[in-house]
């Protein structure tokens, strides 16, 4: 078996991506790519199942790519491209559908929460929307795959399906089993309105998420309206078990400085919480705001994001073609 590393993750298209995206995800791929061959996929046919209108999908995947771009990733060092554009992903998700079981789909956690009461009316997609997954990572065999903790369980399912194709059809190793990269310090960033729940953009309140292309002055008066408490900062982690928006925003702190959470205690605690919101809204600014300045740019040309996307379509369309033929003869497809 090669032993060559390669990472593969893909995006959702939402316009709009925000700090949580950021930190959770797109800071790491930036360092990733340094580090081994990575392939950035901004997942379409994910997308659409639960329905998108066609032309906000379209803007959609080109801001995110926009996103990529702006926080760091590199078309030259990583392979960016969307996932529509390469076959060779719905073809794989076909051969595995027919390899992953109903008993394992079923158990999948996210399709409940994003069915809701009514199963019978979702998308058919959305059930085996896990089992695309598995294809996009398969069709590459990536080897590591930077995921977000709420995508453990479809990484495992990838696992499950890599195994037992490669039982089924005999030959062992020939996928190799995908290792998760899930960011060791990074804390899930929260809603800054409600702290046990995830930044996300489908939140209804803009106050309760940083987005990239945020101006200035809307940072400084969304950091100044999260919620706190009314104690001053406490010297001990503990005392914040039950303060779960104050300690998000000590996390959001401490992962943009790169400090630990620790040590900013330590240079906090006892000061009101105004005093760490003043601060977080600075380092958030000179973080974020060139991001925002760089996407809007990047969204004023977009015949140069599509020509970006065709370059990474390119290259992925050879390495997925590449052992698509290999996967074929071993299903036994003339
Ligand atoms: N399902 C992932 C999400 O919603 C996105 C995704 C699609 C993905 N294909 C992938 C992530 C392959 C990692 C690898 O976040």
């Amino acid at each position: 078996m090669s032993k060559k590393k390669l990472v593969f993750s893909g995006v959702q298209p939402t316009g709009n991506l925000h700090l949580g995206n950021y930190l959770g995800a797109l800071k790491n791929f930036v360092s990733l790519q340094n580090e081994m061959e990575c392939i950035y996929c901004v997942v379409d046919l994910h997308a659409i199942t639960t329905f998108q209108k066609p032309d906000e999908l379209q803007n959609n995947v080109l801001e995110t790519v926009a996103s990529f771009l702006a926080t760091g990733l590199d078309p030259n060092k990583s392979i960016i491209f969307n996932q529509s554009s390469v076959s060779g992903h719905t073809e794989l998700a076909w051969i595995l559908n027919c390899v992953s079981r109903i008993g394992w789909l079923n158990r999948m956690t996210q399709f409940k929460d994003k069915a809701g009461s009514d199963k019978e009316k979702a998308s058919v997609g959305l059930y085996i929307y896990p089992n695309l997954m598995a294809a996009d990572i398969l069709l590459y065999k990536a080897t590591h795959v930077p995921v977000g903790a709420d995508q453990k369980q479809h990484l495992e399912l990838s696992r499950d399906i890599a195994q037992k194709f490669n039982n089924d059809f005999n030959c062992k190793d020939f996928f190799p089993i995908p290792e998760p990269l899930i960011p060791k310090n990074v804390s899930r960033v929260m809603s800054l309105r409600d702290g046990t729940k995830k930044m996300s953009k489908s939140e209804e309140s803009d106050f309760s998420r940083i987005n990239l292309k945020d101006s200035a002055d809307e940072i400084i008066k969304k950091i100044k309206k999260a919620k706190s408490d009314s104690e001053p900062i406490p010297e001990n982690l503990k005392n914040l078990e039950k303060k779960p928006e104050a300690l998000n925003l000590l996390n959001i702190y401490s992962e943009v400085t790169k400090k630990s959470l620790e040590t900013v205690l330590n240079e906090v605690s006892g000061k009101e919480y105004s005093f760490l919101k003043t601060k977080l809204s600075e380092i958030l600014i000179g973080e974020i705001e060139p991001i925002g300045k760089e996407i809007k740019k990047l969204l004023n040309n977009k015949d140069h994001l599509k020509q970006i996307l065709k370059k990474g379509r390119e290259k992925a369309n050879n390495i997925a073609e590449e052992n698509l033929k290999n996967i074929r003869e071993k299903v036994g497809l003339l």
